[in-house]
């Protein structure tokens, strides 16, 4: 079913056409007057000067032409020669009950679906997940999703690192602590355990302390690296330990990042690039690109009109190493050889904007990947405390984000409590679903590139822009449904009659924009989109809500409506608030 703003624009368009002017000029955006009118077309003003009229000349003659349109209700021309539009309420109720019975509430999928990786996520095996990665996951998590409803192949890749130092350092601790495994024992031949030498919590003490360890024990880091190498060289006892570190810490992440409702389709890192990594090397090399410089193998990705130094990337060490660009070069030819993706999404700290700047130029220069590929970067800011610093723990350490979810969701127990009517279980799991929707909604509201200021009771407040609220508006309307129900009243029947009043219209305006909304999201990937619009949404139907007696309406043919509509608000909330990856419970 065509979008809303599709069916105005056309019918401007033809307008226009039909008084002798190109077509083009019937663009029609949203109406930045609200008080004047709901849509408005300038493009009088640009036809004006192409052919040389009066703009209020060329605006009157399409008004008249649009007198008798059925998508209008008043269409003014107003100087010095603005289009000024209003909906027809019948219309628009005609297009509300089509909604209502559309797959995806009318939105038609792209044309040419694509297949997208989404690489997000990022967590660093054997060190816990802190808050830093809490923004890879969530973002990453809603983009997939957005991606995935209005039709693309999407593919979400956790990416983990899992190759490199930190596995040498644990590997050398465990040495220093357990000399004994067999693991250490050169000339051991047998099978090696089954049983990994450590549990989660002894892993997560020993990477900090051998990571403080190589900081002033230079021998230490040295041996760190060398154990490293061999690793990465395919040493049987390391390999049998790395599998250890890998299995312990995976089952670990997977727990947490279900608590968040973030769900990988590729469990990959970085160690499964490693085999490409040697012939795209070779290819680098034979193709001229890649050269030496001080021992190291670089490729130059410099280019004309850059405003800021884009240094060389770094292939290869003087030492033979190879490093974090290299890993993501040798992902993008395994990807390429594994989906032929059409568009590449990498969700990560925009502090890593030069990395994916120099990656995405060898990718291009090198061939890795045709010249139309789309390689974006989306670069997300920090999370601050409320000093304006990079959060912390009270005590000003790493904030571990199971700790953060604990204490997200004990705030919004309390605030549940304040007004306690459930059973303590349902109020466990109603604070659960409210502290990921505060914690979600409170980072995806704002623009990804922005820092922003974790603010706790904020987040978990019932007013204002907040996840809460959202899932406040979607109980309440549940609320309404169920005592229209124990009333004697049939939610599924009753069509969405014209909107009598402001409030009305305006809550039907606020649903007719979902599929552009969906769109425009993800074609920017840009989920604060979607908080803004079910932000604007919920409070159109609480304004409605407020201005409307629903249960003591006495017509029941418009009470059905009314039911009709507030059921499709509901629904279109629901669908947008899984697609930024939360759940809303039944009441709150
Ligand atoms: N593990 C990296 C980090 O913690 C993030 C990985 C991001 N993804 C990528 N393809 N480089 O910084």
């Amino acid at each position: 079913m065509k979008t809303i703003l599709h069916v105005i624009t056309q019918e401007m368009e033809n307008a226009f056409r039909d008084c002798g002017y190109e077509a083009s000029y019937g663009k029609v955006t949203l109406s930045n007057r609200p008080d004047l009118c709901e849509y408005q077309c300038n493009g009088a003003m640009a036809a004006a000067k192409a052919y040389k009229k009066k703009p209020i000349e060329i605006a009157q003659a399409v008004v008249e032409k649009l007198k008798e349109s059925s998508v209008f209700e008043d269409v003014n021309a107003v100087m010095p020669g603005f289009i000024n539009l209003k909906i027809d309420a019948s219309f628009l109720a005609d297009y509300m009950n089509r909604m209502c019975s559309e797959n995806k509430f009318g939105m038609d999928e792209v044309e040419k679906p694509e297949t997208v990786i989404v690489d997000y996520g990022g967590a660093n095996v054997a060190k816990p997940l802190h808050v830093g990665h809490l923004r890879a996951a969530v973002i990453g998590e809603a983009i997939k999703r957005m991606g995935r409803f209005v039709g693309h192949k999407t593919i979400g890749d956790v990416h983990l690192g899992d190759w490199g130092l930190q596995m040498g350092l644990i590997i050398e601790e465990l040495k220093d602590r357990q000399p004994d495994l067999p693991y250490f024992d050169e000339a051991y031949t047998g099978e090696y355990p089954k049983e990994a030498p450590f549990t989660i919590s002894e892993l997560e003490e020993i990477y900090p302390a051998a990571s403080a360890k190589s900081k002033v024990d230079e021998v230490f880091k040295e041996r760190a690296q060398e154990a490293t190498f061999k690793l990465q060289k395919g040493y049987a006892p390391y390999r049998a330990l790395w599998n250890h570190i890998m299995n312990v810490s995976l089952a670990d992440l997977k727990k947490n990042y279900a608590n968040l409702n973030v769900e990988f389709d590729l469990w990959k890192g970085e160690s499964d690039a490693e085999p490409y990594i040697p012939g795209m090397v070779q290819k680098l090399i034979d193709d001229g690109l890649a050269h030496e410089s001080q021992g190291a193998l670089v490729v130059d990705v410099a280019e004309e009109g850059d405003t800021k130094e884009i240094p060389p990337c770094i292939i290869r060490k003087s030492d033979g190493a190879s490093l974090y660009a290299t890993s993501d070069l040798a992902t993008i030819v395994e990807r390429e050889q594994d989906f032929k993706p059409d568009h590449y999404v990498y969700v990560v700290d925009k502090r890593q904007d030069l990395h994916f700047t120099q990656v995405f130029r060898v990718a291009k220069k090198a061939g890795i990947v045709p010249q139309e590929r789309k390689l974006d970067f989306v670069g997300f800011g920090t999370m601050n405390g409320r000093d304006g610093k990079p959060f912390k723990t009270r005590e000003g350490g790493v904030m571990r984000l199971e700790d953060l979810i604990a204490q997200i969701t004990d705030a919004a127990y309390d605030r549940i409590m304040e007004n306690r009517t459930v059973s303590e279980e349902e109020a466990r799991e109603t604070a659960r679903l409210v502290g990921i929707a505060a914690l979600k909604y409170g980072d995806l509201s704002n623009q990804a590139t922005k820092d922003y200021v974790f603010d706790l009771d904020r987040f978990v407040s019932f007013e204002g822009n907040t996840g809460p609220y959202i899932l406040y508006t979607i109980a309440r309307i549940n609320s309404i449904l169920k005592k229209y129900e124990e009333l004697g009243g049939q939610v599924s029947g009753g069509a969405i009659l014209p909107p009598e009043g402001e409030p009305e219209k305006t809550l039907m305006l606020a649903l007719a924009r979902f599929s552009e909304v969906m769109h425009t999201s993800f074609e920017e990937l840009a989920p604060h989109k979607i908080c803004a619009y079910i932000y604007e949404l919920s409070n159109a139907l609480n304004h409605f809500y407020h201005e409307t007696k629903i249960i003591a309406e006495e017509n029941k043919e418009r009470q059905a409506g009314y039911i009709r509509l507030v059921t499709l608000t509901r629904d279109v909330l629901t669908s947008s608030i899984h697609l930024l990856g939360f759940e809303a419970p039944e009441r709150m």
